[in-house]
């Protein structure tokens, strides 16, 4: 192994807007991107970049630099990066010259085969959040990380890798903050001091480009911001994916799944959506019926419409190999799958046995595999659950020589599930032409949020597993993704009743809402728990059937800004130490208003930490001054969620499922605070894409103390509410008020 140092500058010259630096060994390139994003690219000398997959945006920044006689300096308003001549070093500052992050003077960038590393200075405060889907506590100091997408079949709280590489961290030091996104989906190496004697902080990947991105806004939201105008926000998801999802491997024929849908009506449980899991298909072949179990798909579809149920199926990517099979025989004809250097397809093992896989990195196989989502659009299914795309293969080890046109396994695994769920997206969309289609998937990369939602993958019914659910998906909500789910319950084992009900509780506070189980755990269903539990767990999803104004305008929030709906206490909360605290980081902000306490379920009071303002017990209108830690009762009909002081929330009365009429009444509930707020109120039908033609209703609402009002702008959008009248709930006030209003798009103020 030889081990190459970048080493002095041999030259510099502006190429194509980009300031070009060469080397004895490599090029780099450095990009301003906007005023905060700043990326450099080194590649072996005379190689192009890689192209990325994640990356959306070009540079719109303008490159404004100092050639001086140590350094070069390039400056925005808002960075400053000081490159060193001899030895070439990239080092970051604010614009007033803060440190934010620089190389480690020794090592820099270094090349070694095939390899490209990157070591860091750390700073001896320096705290590091984010990657995406990877164990540990929320701040990621001392901890060190792969990212080489697994099929981690029940892994534990500890387990790494698992199943997406989000190469994207945030590092906090002396009162300030950057990002770092490495745009390489080779295998990944992230260490955060983990070995290196508190000396220094490393990433890097066995191939491709040291490509990567600092973000120096200096707050994490406007980060966050920042690297989702960079790799893409997620679209408007179909109403009907917001509200109760119950899932199983597997309900075994459409009379089960029928059986099931109906039972939620008959016990009057709220839910939308129910799953077909791998068994519906004929022998695991994808695109296909099981003509005994399911002998009707769209007379199981339509009655399932009938009662307002949606319809999600499970992909996986292994096509079975048998003849006369339409996806093998095309996928065969046309070269579509992955095969050895010589020519010979490859052939791994999954559910459906011997299968081979298809090249989603090709558009004419990603076109082919869209297009066969006919056989479940025609038959009314509206929801596509893309499983098993690290890619899965038996053994887990595919093997490096296994090509995908003309990329190796190794370049193309971080990045398969992106690629596949991409090909589901533009698919489905296409076929259901103007409807929103409902994209689930288990792998991904950065950037995977503009095609599908997330879950992570297969956890365990324990509370350990509940906790650490939460602070995945406040963590990889830090890269970009806001439609994230954990299987509710636990996928592995049987929980008990009391972890039952609290991880739904919990589930009412996730931005995805699905129970899942696998097979040959007992059933799941709201039912099984008696009926003291059933009780809860009813009134649980109650309350999440009551929120969908508000979770619905998070989500339109998430589409603008990148913000995810649940968010770590560290996204509003950045420089107050206590919420990194191992007993508090697993709380989350629900959107913008809501504290939500995650508790374990034998504990029937908790500690929770409330941080500066004000705040309100949810279900009591209990008040609470912040900044301090407080024991409240959390009994399992109680979980511990807080409304902060000033905050709007809109809410709408029970229904049973999105599709059902309401009754026309948008209550705005308005929690008392010192301080003024400002809320975006977001409604469109939530079923098509004519919000994109300005068919939506839009307003901000807006609470002043001082004036004690609450007012509405006029309507933006030419959508028209299905709420025509406005109840205004004050709490906090003088007790509680109720004030009623015609609902009109004009502006409108209420005094009280
Ligand atoms: C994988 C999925 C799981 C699914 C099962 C059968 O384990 O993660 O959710 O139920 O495969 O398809």
């Amino acid at each position: 192994m030889q081990v190459e140092i970048l080493g002095n500058i041999e030259g510099i010259e502006i190429q194509n807007g980009a300031l070009f630096i060469k080397t004895a060994v490599a090029d780099a390139r450095v990009t301003v991107y906007n005023d905060t994003i700043i990326r450099v690219c080194i590649t072996r000398r005379d190689k192009q970049p890689d192209q990325s997959l994640a990356v959306i945006q070009g540079p719109s920044g303008e490159l404004n630099y100092h050639d001086l006689s140590d350094t070069i300096e390039v400056n925005t308003s808002a960075m400053k990066l000081v490159v060193n001549k001899n030895p070439l070093r990239f080092n970051f500052f604010t614009a007033d010259g803060k440190p934010l992050t620089a190389e480690d003077t020794r090592f820099g960038t270094t090349l070694d085969g095939d390899k490209v590393m990157n070591y860091r200075q750390l700073h001896h405060d320096e705290m590091y959040l984010g990657l995406g889907e990877k164990t540990g506590n929320l701040n990621k100091r001392g901890m060190s990380y792969v990212n080489w997408n697994t099929d981690a079949a029940v892994h534990t709280t500890k387990d790494d890798p698992l199943y997406k590489t989000i190469p994207f961290y945030i590092g906090l030091h002396s009162g300030v903050c950057y990002g770092l996104f490495f745009d390489n989906h080779h295998r990944s190496y992230f260490d955060f001091g983990a070995s290196t004697d508190e000396q220094f902080t490393w990433f890097g990947a066995d191939g491709g480009d040291m490509d990567y991105y600092v973000f120096g806004a200096q707050n994490v939201a406007d980060i966050i911001k920042d690297y989702t105008w960079l790799t893409g926000r997620m679209e408007m998801p179909p109403l009907w994916s917001l509200g109760y999802q119950q899932c199983r491997w597997s309900y075994m024929s459409a009379d089960e799944v029928l059986g099931i849908a109906r039972k939620f009506r008959e016990h009057q449980i709220p839910a939308d959506a129910i799953y077909c899991d791998i068994d519906y298909m004929d022998d695991f072949k994808i695109f296909t019926w099981n003509k005994q179990s399911f002998p009707d798909p769209k007379g199981m579809v339509d009655q399932l419409k009938a009662i307002n149920f949606k319809l999600v199926t499970i992909v996986d990517p292994g096509i079975k190999i048998e003849e006369g099979y339409k996806e093998y025989d095309e996928g065969v004809a046309k070269g579509y799958f992955a095969t050895y250097p010589n020519g010979e397809l490859y052939t791994g093992s999954v559910w459906a046995g011997r299968s081979h896989f298809p090249d989603f990195f090709s558009e004419d196989v990603r076109e082919w595999w869209g297009n066969a989502f006919r056989s479940l659009t025609d038959v009314g299914v509206e929801g596509f659950w893309n499983d098993m795309n690290e890619p899965a293969a038996w053994g887990q080890n595919i093997p490096p020589i296994v090509k995908f046109g003309e990329r190796y396994m190794p370049e193309v695994r971080n990045a398969y599930g992106m690629q596949m769920s991409r090909a589901t997206q533009a698919g489905t969309k296409k076929i259901l032409e103007n409807q929103r289609p409902f994209i689930l998937t288990r792998a991904a990369y950065a950037g995977t949020q503009r095609y599908s939602a997330i879950w992570t993958g297969d956890n365990s019914a324990s509370d350990e597993h509940m906790l650490f659910g939460q602070r995945l998906v406040n963590s990889l909500g830090l890269g970009g993704f806001s439609f994230i789910g954990v299987d509710i319950g636990g996928f592995m084992g049987n929980p008990s009743p009391q972890l039952m009900v609290r991880w739904n509780s919990l589930g009412v506070y996730t931005p995805m809402f699905r129970n899942h189980a696998a097979q040959g755990m007992n059933m799941r269903e709201p039912w099984e728990w008696g009926e003291e539990n059933e009780n809860i767990i009813r009134k649980d999803i109650e309350q999440r059937y009551k929120l969908l104004p508000y979770i619905y305008s998070g989500f339109y929030q998430s589409t603008q800004t990148g913000l995810p709906l649940s968010r770590t206490l560290a996204i509003d909360y950045t420089w107050d130490e206590n919420v990194y605290k191992e007993r508090f980081q697993n709380q989350t902000l629900f959107g913008d208003a809501l504290l939500v306490a995650p508790v374990i379920s034998t504990e029937q009071a908790a500690d929770v930490y409330l941080p500066e303002g004000e705040w309100y017990r949810f279900s009591t209108d209990e008040h609470f001054e912040g900044n301090q830690t407080v024991n409240v009762p959390s009994p399992l009909n109680d979980l511990p969620v807080f409304v902060k002081g000033g905050s709007i929330i809109p809410m709408q009365s029970l229904v049973q499922s999105t599709s059902d009429e309401c009754d026309g009444i948008l209550q705005i509930h308005v929690w008392n605070g010192a301080v003024a707020n400002e809320y975006v109120y977001y409604e469109d039908d939530g079923i098509s894409y004519n919000y994109e033609k300005g068919e939506y209703y839009k307003r901000v609402i807006l609470f002043s103390p001082e004036e004690r009002s609450i007012s509405f702008s006029a309507v933006e959008g030419s959508y028209t509410s299905r709420f025509n009248k406005l109840q205004i709930v004050l709490h906090g006030f003088d007790g509680l008020e109720v004030i009623e209003r015609e609902s009109s798009n004009e502006a409108l103020t209420v005094n009280f």
